[in-house]
């Protein structure tokens, strides 16, 4: 809990250490009733430090400290102090031993940070100051130590034992006990120190690497989810290899273990050799997992792989620098994950992740640069931002330096900082260094919060063969700076000028023509000032300017389309990505008509400019599939909520709701005719591009079908979730079934939910896409339903995934349900965030989102949102994490 006025951190009031700690030695001794942790460090001054008579303060929280003593000598309470966070030892020599010894509750930590129990087990999570839950500490990623941590354990109840490194001695001891210890050779700041402690099952493999050593690997779970295990295997196995392939990166020790934990505050932590998993993300199998959970765990596996790397070889200095690690990571595993399976589809699930709900953190209260200059509490800062958007600002690194220099600059970076604690400096002036560019400019990416908006106008003179682009950015307000303040960023606008018959060659005017496409179709231009022309040359005809292609830049890009130019993308354009693009800023104009017409109380008939389009795309059996399913995907809630400046709830969702139907009824025959092309094909079950591709598009025309007019539309529906043997299809059957407002629907829905509750209630994670399913519903009386699931055997407020399915879903993606005009909604999450405050602030502070965004809603709503804001904030032993949250969104 927080101290009487929560302190903010401050990035320009970094210091490096006073100490440094070279060699950390851990005991811990797990019983029912206590743990004790008896810690050794060997402590010494840091050269670096002027301070030469600094006290010794250490991190420490909720722990008994029972002893402690320096080489060998008691310290007398009178010469440390104890604060609710702090050890301090005011004199102590220059080099020395430091023994503690600590008692703390696993089994009462219900933050899940530092050392708790998740069912039978006992695991930890120190990332990023969790470690000082354990022990009395230099709980700072600056400070790297060689670990050796042994453990002593009820040998029946705890048979694996597991910390990092490696395994150096075994055995038994009295009563039953037993013990470990593991020596990791590899200095690493705390936030990288696990232990495992559980009845484990472990699935093993192995990998030789490019130098041909042999890697063990290990994954550890729960017996009866043995049988989920293959697919993270093999996506770790691929991760590793590409890692050498694409960046150069061995792995280093001979171990590598993965353990799966049912309540876990996030997706998953890169523990050097023992990273510790959400089961949400190791866990799959086709008849529990829809391949969204395929894809995740695949990308998550990946991406605390590549962390050994991009992360663990080489840290964070400070916290501020975060997105070091996090965005080089997320750009690396996105990039993985698009060798793996479709680019397109990756690419384009991305940029939708970032245009709904980063742009929506940018313009919101708890906006912040890539790099935070401030914090109450870092937990608050694993966002969007620092990850998604940090991955964007490497991306666009790549985009300019080009594939090559990219990997020179990233070999430079971890040949210098190499077991060292590094910064975002150090990372750029690395990508500066190989490719021979300037990025001072460019850097302003890592400052400057928001999201930059780009105007475009353009002119053609035909006489001429001339044809000019002209680019405005600017960026808009954020809590730290005024649009005024900012300064122009450097921004990779990749474009291509399309014509009549294709993509047409672009010859800018002063430069030379680009040699990565060989018909000089595709070009990168950097936009630097505040207004910039492009002129160029050689054009026959007036072109169609494709911008942003594959979303070069995270920025808002404005340019006056007409319906028929973006048909013409949507349909010719070479880039994939440009003709989603295309497809979702049509179907957001028409769905904008439709809103129009809703508020009007006038009909509305669809664009047969859409319609037509979408019939072109499914008749035409030469596509993609999988660009097909993409297409047909009309713009979420959640989008049309973030572009618009006052968010008409029922508009939104009425209009949205009007068009997906009219669509239906106009192209029914076309739906039917690719549902039933797609189905019943008894072909195995494959986690291949190709397949994921052709559920996504069979289940999205079911969608369309049920919410149409198709008489058989119900019992396709049916049919299909009776014979599903992959949980694709079969959640994807039983939401439409649940969302459906035909009138045999309701009792089909609830038979339905029954039967798959008793089918599955034994699978944790199948029974969370269960209460999201309902969270989601679309009809009316949402809140209800979910308060009726709260009292749900199923349903447990002390286990995140739970609080995710059920709250998470229905307050960030049941809009029409949770900002009901009556406020009950935000009254309902008010009640979960002060439970949760107590219980797990990390997880409260998350699921305040969407009361964050109070500023977006008519006035009726904002002051219903901030009265249940207030009234948190009201509350008398708030967290610093909700704290954080609640204030800043009432400034
Ligand atoms: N570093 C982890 C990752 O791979 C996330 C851990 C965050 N933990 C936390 N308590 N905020 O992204
Ligand atoms: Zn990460």
């Amino acid at each position: 809990m927080k101290d009487a006025q929560p302190k903010t951190i401050y990035l320009k009031d970094y210091r490096s250490p006073d100490f440094l700690i070279d060699k950390t030695d851990l005991h811990v001794v797990l019983t029912d009733d206590v743990t004790c942790v008896t810690a050794t460090l060997q402590v010494r001054r840091n050269p670096a430090t002027e301070n030469k008579q600094a006290p010794l303060v250490l991190n420490g929280q909720d722990m008994i400290l029972k002893d402690v003593s320096i080489d060998g000598c008691p310290v007398q309470n009178s010469q440390y102090v104890l604060s609710p966070e702090t050890l301090t030892i005011n004199e102590v020599p220059d080099a020395f031993a430091l023994k503690t010894v600590c008692e703390i509750k696993p089994q009462e930590n219900t933050s899940l940070e530092g050392l708790y129990r998740s069912r039978t087990m006992y695991c930890t999570q120190c990332e990023a100051e969790g470690f000082r839950k354990i022990t009395y500490y230099l709980d700072r990623p600056d400070v790297l130590s060689e670990f050796t941590t042994t453990i002593v354990a009820d040998k029946a109840q705890f048979p694996v034992l597991l910390s990092n490194g490696n395994l150096i001695d075994k055995g038994e001891l009295d009563n039953g006990q037993h013990f470990a210890s593991w020596h990791d050779p590899f200095k690493k700041p705390a936030y990288l120190f696990a232990l495992v402690a559980g009845d484990l099952s472990v699935i093993e493999d192995t990998f030789v690497t490019c130098s041909n050593r042999t890697i063990d690997l290990k994954i550890f779970v729960e017996e009866k989810d043995l049988d989920k295990c293959d697919h993270a295997m093999a996506s770790l196995k691929n991760a590793m290899r590409w890692d050498e392939e694409v960046y150069g990166r061995e792995y280093d020790l001979d171990i590598f273990m993965i353990v799966a934990v049912d309540d876990f505050n996030m997706g998953a932590m890169e523990n050097k050799g023992l990273n510790i998993f959400n089961t949400s993300c190791v866990l799959a199998k086709p008849e529990t997992t829809t391949d969204m959970g395929f894809q995740r765990v695949e990308g998550v596996v990946a991406h605390e792989y590549f962390h050994n790397w991009s992360g663990n070889r080489v840290t964070c200095r400070d916290w501020f620098q975060l997105s070091l690690k996090e965005g080089f990571t997320v750009f690396r595993d996105a990039e993985f994950s698009a060798d793996m399976g479709s680019r397109t589809v990756k690419r384009v699930e991305d940029v939708s992740l970032l245009r709904t709900l980063q742009f929506a953190e940018d313009a919101g209260p708890m906006a912040h640069p890539v790099r935070p200059p401030s914090f109450i509490e870092i937990s608050n800062f694993y966002t969007l931002t620092v990850y998604e958007k940090g991955a964007e600002v490497v991306r666009m690194i790549h985009t300019l330096l080009g594939a090559e220099k990219f990997r020179q600059g990233s070999d430079l970076y971890f040949e210098r900082h190499d077991g060292e604690a590094a910064t975002i400096e150090n990372f750029v002036a690395a990508m500066e260094d190989a490719s021979g560019r300037d990025l001072s400019q460019f850097t302003r990416w890592y400052s400057q919060a928001g999201t930059p908006r780009i105007t475009a106008k353009d002119s053609y003179d035909e006489a001429s063969g001339i044809y000019q682009l002209t680019l405005t950015q600017s960026c808009p307000d954020t809590p730290e700076a005024t649009t005024e303040e900012k300064q122009p960023f450097h921004i990779p606008v990749a474009i291509g000028l399309l014509g009549d018959a294709g993509n047409l060659a672009i010859h800018l005017q002063g430069t030379e023509p680009d040699h990565d496409t060989p018909d000089n179709t595709h070009k990168v231009l950097e936009l630097t000032q505040a207004e910039q022309t492009f002129s160029f040359e050689k054009l026959p005809e007036r072109p169609i300017p494709v911008l942003l292609r594959g979303f070069s830049a995270p920025v808002k890009l404005e340019f006056d389309y007409s319906r028929e130019q973006l048909t013409a993308i949507m349909s010719r354009d070479d880039d994939g990505y440009s003709r989603w693009d295309a497809c979702q800023k049509l179907a957001v104009a028409v769905i904008h008509d439709a809103m129009q017409a809703y508020r009007s109380g006038q009909p509305y008939i669809v664009d047969t400019l859409l319609a037509e389009a979408y019939r072109t795309i499914l008749n035409d059996s030469s596509l993609d599939q999988a660009m097909v399913a993409l297409m047909l995907q009309l713009p979420s809630e959640a989008y049309l909520s973030e572009i618009a400046d006052v968010v008409d709830v029922e508009a939104i969702h009425f209009a949205r709701q009007d068009v997906r139907k009219q669509l239906a009824v106009a192209l029914e025959a076309e739906l039917l005719h690719t549902y039933n092309s797609l189905t019943g094909k008894d072909k195995p079950f494959s986690t291949s591009a190709e397949a994921v591709a052709e559920r996504s598009l069979k289940n999205i025309a079911l969608s369309y079908l049920v919410h149409g007019e198709a008489s058989s539309a119900l019992a396709l529906a049916q049919q299909q979730l009776q014979s599903a043997t992959n949980m694709t299809d079969e959640i994807s059957a039983l939401s439409v079934l649940v969302n459906s407002d035909s009138e045999a629907a309701p009792a089909m829905a609830q038979q339905a939910l029954a039967d798959f509750f008793t089918r599955w209630q034994h699978e944790a994670l199948v029974v969370n896409q269960w209460l999201v399913a309902q969270a989601n519903c679309v009809l009316p009386e949402g809140l209800e339903r979910v308060k009726t699931l709260m009292q749900h055997e199923a349903f447990d407020i002390k286990n995140p995934n739970k609080v995710r399915s059920l709250i998470g879903a229905f307050c960030n993606n049941n809009a029409i349900n949770f900002h009901h005009a009556d406020g009950a909604g935000y009254e309902f999450l008010a009640d979960q965030i002060i439970t949760l405050n107590e219980l797990n602030p990390q997880i409260a502070a998350r699921q305040l989102t969407p009361l964050t965004k109070w500023r977006k809603y008519d006035e009726s709503r904002q002051a219903l949102m901030c009265k249940a804001l207030e009234r948190i904030l009201a509350e008398p032993a708030l967290s610093k994490d909700v704290y954080e949250v609640v204030s800043k969104s009432l400034k």
